[in-house]
C-alpha cells in the first residue's frame, strides 16, 4: 500500500498519527478485552497486513489494538488467495508478520480461514485446476497438504481456527460447491475431511464452522441450513467445536429496538438448537451496517448502538459464547464501505471508533454488555 501513496498522501497518514495518542484513542480507561475477562469473556478484532491501514505497522491503529484488543484474527492473510499464489506454492510473509507482532504484545490469535467454500473466494487457478484421472484422490491430497502446512507452521500458537468458512447458500440452504469439492465426490466428504485433517494436525484447538446467517428477516433459509449441516456433523461424528456466528448486523431503520425484539424469538429457538447439539459459540466479525438510519452520525450512531446492544444482549446469556471478535476496530479501514456503499454515499460507520480512531457509541454499548454479561465459570 505504502509504494502506491504519494509523497503528500503519505505525509497526511503520518500527521494524522499523533491524533491517536493512547489518551484519545482509550479515553475510558479499561480496554475491551479487560472489561471482558471480568464476565469470563475475551474481546478482540480483525487486522490485516495492509501498511498504514488496518495494521500493526499503522502506530495509531496498533495502539487501539494494543489497548483493546486480547484476541486478534487476520482479515485476509490466512485466506488461500493470499497463502496460494500456485498450486504447491505458500506465501506465508504476511501472515507471519503478523504473528511476530501478535507474539510480542503477548496477543492470541485465531486462525481465519481453512477453507472457504466459496468459488469466489478460491484462488483462480484452483477452479481451474485440471485434477487429472484420478480427480478425488488429488484433490483430497491438496486440501490435506494445505490443512497440514498451515496448522503444522503455527502449532499452538494458535488455539481456534476457523476450518470451514460460508458453506451454505443464504437463499436456498444448500451446500455449496467448488472445482475442489466436485472433484474430491461432493461437499459433504470435503467439509469433513477438512475438519479431520485440522483436528488430526492440530488436536489441541478448537475448531469452528463460521457463517453469516443473521438474526434479521430474510435469513431462514440460511440458518435451516447451517443447523442441517451441523446435524449432520454431529451424525457422522465430525469433529467441530462451535459455530462461528459471524455477526455482520444489518439495522433496518431508526426503530432498532422494536426490529431487535421481533427478531429475538427466531434467533433463539436457532441458538438453541444450535448449542442443544453441544456447539459452542464465537461471535466472530462483528460490525453494523446503518441501514434504514438517517444519515445524521449522532442519529446513526445511536441507532447502530442500540442495535448492537440489543443483540450483545441475547448473544451473552449463552454461556457457551466466550469470544467477540469485531471486523475491525476503525470506520476508515473497515470492509463495509467498499462492500456494500450506503445508497446517499455518507461513510459507512459499522465499527466501535470513528474514521479519526474517536470512540463512537458503539465501544460504549460494547463495553457495558460485556461488563453486564451473566459471569461464565473460569
Ligand atoms: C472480507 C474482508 O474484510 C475483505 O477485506 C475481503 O476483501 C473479503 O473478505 N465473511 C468473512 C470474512 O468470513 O473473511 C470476510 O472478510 C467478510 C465476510
Amino acid at each position: 500500500m505504502i509504494g502506491t501513496m504519494t509523497r503528500r498522501q503519505g505525509l497526511t497518514a503520518i500527521a494524522a498519527a499523533p491524533f491517536a495518542t493512547l489518551a484519545t484513542v482509550a479515553p475510558h480507561g479499561e480496554g475491551l478485552d479487560a472489561v471482558a475477562r471480568r464476565s469470563g469473556l475475551r474481546f478482540g478484532s480483525a487486522l490485516s497486513a495492509r501498511t498504514n491501514g488496518a495494521s500493526a505497522d499503522n502506530p495509531a491503529y496498533a495502539e487501539l489494538l494494543r489497548a483493546e484488543c486480547g484476541l486478534l484474527v487476520v482479515e485476509n492473510e490466512m485466506k488461500w488467495q493470499h497463502l496460494r499464489p500456485a498450486p504447491g506454492a505458500f506465501d506465508f510473509a504476511a501472515f507471519d508478520r503478523i504473528m511476530a507482532w501478535a507474539g510480542e504484545h503477548r496477543m492470541t490469535v485465531r486462525g481465519h480461514n481453512l477453507l472457504w467454500q466459496r468459488r469466489k473466494w478460491m484462488p483462480a487457478w484452483l477452479e481451474k485446476y485440471d485434477f487429472g484421472a484420478r480427480p478425488a484422490r488429488s484433490a483430497s491430497e491438496i486440501l490435506i497438504d494445505h490443512i497440514t502446512t498451515v496448522t503444522r507452521r503455527y502449532g499452538e500458537r494458535i488455539a481456534s481456527y476457523d476450518v470451514v468458512n460460508e458453506a451454505v447458500t443464504p437463499e436456498t440452504g444448500a451446500l455449496e460447491e467448488t472445482a475442489l469439492s466436485r472433484a474430491l465426490g461432493g461437499t459433504e466428504a470435503t467439509l469433513d475431511l477438512a475438519f479431520r485433517t485440522a483436528h488430526a494436525e492440530a488436536p489441541h484447538a478448537e475448531l469452528v464452522y463460521n457463517d453469516y446467517m443473521s438474526w434479521e428477516p430474510g435469513n431462514a433459509a440460511h440458518r435451516a441450513g447451517v443447523l442441517r449441516l451441523l446435524e449432520g456433523f454431529r451424525r457422522r461424528g465430525v469433529p467441530v467445536h462451535a459455530l462461528g456466528v459471524q455477526s455482520h448486523l444489518v439495522t433496518a431503520g431508526p426503530d432498532t429496538g422494536s426490529s431487535a425484539r421481533a427478531y429475538e424469538r427466531d434467533w433463539r429457538h436457532f441458538l438453541d438448537a444450535v448449542t442443544g447439539m453441544g456447539y459452542r459459540l464465537l461471535i466472530t466479525e462483528l460490525d453494523v451496517r446503518d441501514n434504514g438510519l438517517p444519515v445524521d452520525p449522532v442519529a446513526r450512531d445511536r441507532g447502530v448502538a442500540d442495535y448492537a446492544r440489543r443483540y450483545l444482549d441475547v448473544m451473552f446469556d449463552y454461556p457457551q459464547l466466550r469470544d467477540v471478535v469485531a471486523w475491525g476496530m476503525c470506520d476508515r479501514f473497515s470492509w463495509i464501505g467498499p462492500f456494500e456503499p450506503r445508497p446517499d454515499k455518507a461513510a459507512r460507520r459499522p465499527c466501535p471508533y470513528d474514521a479519526d480512531y474517536r470512540a463512537k457509541p458503539l465501544r460504549t454499548a460494547i463495553a457495558q454488555a460485556l461488563a453486564a454479561a451473566p459471569r461464565r465459570p473460569a
